[in-house]
């Protein structure tokens, strides 16, 4: 399949008022093989391979596989990674008690949070060697902690999941809602794991290497990860972005209610980006599944509020949709509750996470930079009783 470049979004070489405002963008912070952002002439790409390519021929399993392994499986190869993948799926007993425990109210990022890091105390890691393992773990155990954790507090009771779905996406839609998924609903959710794997040095995959950086072990970074992706400028995006379509009732009001946050310079979740400067290819993807399940689903009237806060930011700002946008029309018509989205996103980011972390360790520096100081003039102590 041929695809297209995304405009250039090479790094650029900032101006000195934007390095001065923090945010490190267009520093190069290191190296890597797994992805290109924007490169020109690759577009968005896991090693080597098109954004477009895989989420049209692969799925979640090949893609997390090419991350962990650095090549694509093959047959044979990809079925005893599913074969392992779903045997890892169960939860530990302390843990699901300690997810009963946790209170409904909580945001299910934190509650993400706390599995991996629960987890690395049930199962350390122990020796680097059993890095591998620990990914597939927690690729594989993490969609029936989340789902445990959501259904018991809907349900008031303990309850045993059917962990025998073929894949992660289908694991996952099944055990969050007690039934089988149909084959649209898992592809669609396959394709958003895909879209949502890997991209490059990112926020969370930055925390995720400076922790692994310091030669701590897997689950500490991986939690980190969770918990910079947890934020609206981040992963956060998808469930903000929800947020502000629930308050829209059609898109003539969607018009005038978005006319008015730009006028008080509010941002609008779901649309720019640090990197990409004219489009987010995988929105382009994205987009056309929302509009599938929106049609399918009788949520014509949410797709279509999308489509014209859409046509608004381009017309009033020059701004572009990021991945997180139509995600949230997509996750809505697949019955996910909205505090669930950003969580997804953790499902399929831990492949990228992972990749990295593995990939740090391989060639590893401590990541120590420097900060310009702003500070006072060195001073003297003064005592307690003098201040
Ligand atoms: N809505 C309205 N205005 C925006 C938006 C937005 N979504 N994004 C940027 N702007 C404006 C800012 O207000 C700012 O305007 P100003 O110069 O007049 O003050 C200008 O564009 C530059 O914005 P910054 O936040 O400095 O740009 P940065 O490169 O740091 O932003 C970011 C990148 C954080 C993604 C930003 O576009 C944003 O906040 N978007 C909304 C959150 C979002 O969707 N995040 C998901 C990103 S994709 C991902 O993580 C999977």
């Amino acid at each position: 399949m041929s695809h297209q470049s995304p405009p250039s979004t090479e790094p650029s070489k900032q101006s000195a008022s934007n390095q001065s405002r923090g945010g490190l963008d267009g520093i190069i912070a290191g190296q890597t093989r797994l992805s290109t952002v924007g490169k020109s002439g690759f577009g968005l790409t896991y090693l080597g391979y098109s954004i477009e390519d895989l989420a049209e021929h692969g799925t979640f399993e090949e893609v997390a596989y090419l991350l962990l392994v650095g090549r694509l499986p093959n047959s044979i190869e990809l079925q005893a990674f599913k074969d392992r993948l779903a045997a890892g799926r169960s939860i530990p007993k302390p843990l699901r008690k300690t997810l009963e425990r946790i209170p409904s109210t909580a945001h299910p990022m934190d509650v993400l949070r706390t599995v991996a890091s629960m987890l690395g105390t049930l199962e350390p890691e122990g020796a680097f060697e059993n890095a591998i393992k620990v990914s597939q773990r927690l690729l594989a155990c993490m969609p029936t902690a989340l789902t445990y954790w959501h259904r018991f507090h809907r349900e008031g009771k303990p309850r045993e999941f059917d962990l025998d779905e073929p894949s992660i996406a289908s694991h996952f839609l099944a055990t969050l809602k007690n039934r089988k998924p149909t084959e649209i609903e898992t592809r669609a959710m396959d394709v958003s794991l895909i879209l949502y794997a890997e991209h490059e040095w990112n926020a969370s995959t930055f925390t995720a290497r400076v922790i692994a950086s310091t030669l701590s072990d897997f689950y500490s970074a991986i939690t980190g990860g969770i918990g910079a992706l947890r934020g609206p400028l981040h992963g956060g995006a998808n469930e903000a972005a929800m947020e502000l379509l629930d308050q829209m009732t059609d898109p003539d009001s969607a018009e005038a209610s978005l006319l008015t946050m730009l006028s008080k310079k509010m941002k609008v979740m779901g649309f720019g980006h640090r990197v990409y400067k004219g489009a987010d290819p995988r929105s382009d993807i994205i987009k056309p599944w929302a509009k599938r399940l929106c049609e399918a689903t009788g949520n014509e009237q949410l797709y279509a509020i999308s489509e014209r806060i859409e046509t608004v930011m381009r017309r009033e700002k020059g701004m572009f949709p990021n991945v997180d946008f139509y995600s949230a029309s997509l996750y809505r018509s697949l019955e996910i509750p909205t505090p669930l989205f950003t969580p997804i996103f953790v499902l399929s980011r831990i492949s990228g996470w992972s990749a990295h972390i593995l990939e740090q360790r391989a060639d590893n520096r401590l990541i120590r930079p420097l900060a310009d100081y702003t500070g006072p003039e060195p001073r003297p102590w003064s005592p307690i009783s003098q201040r």
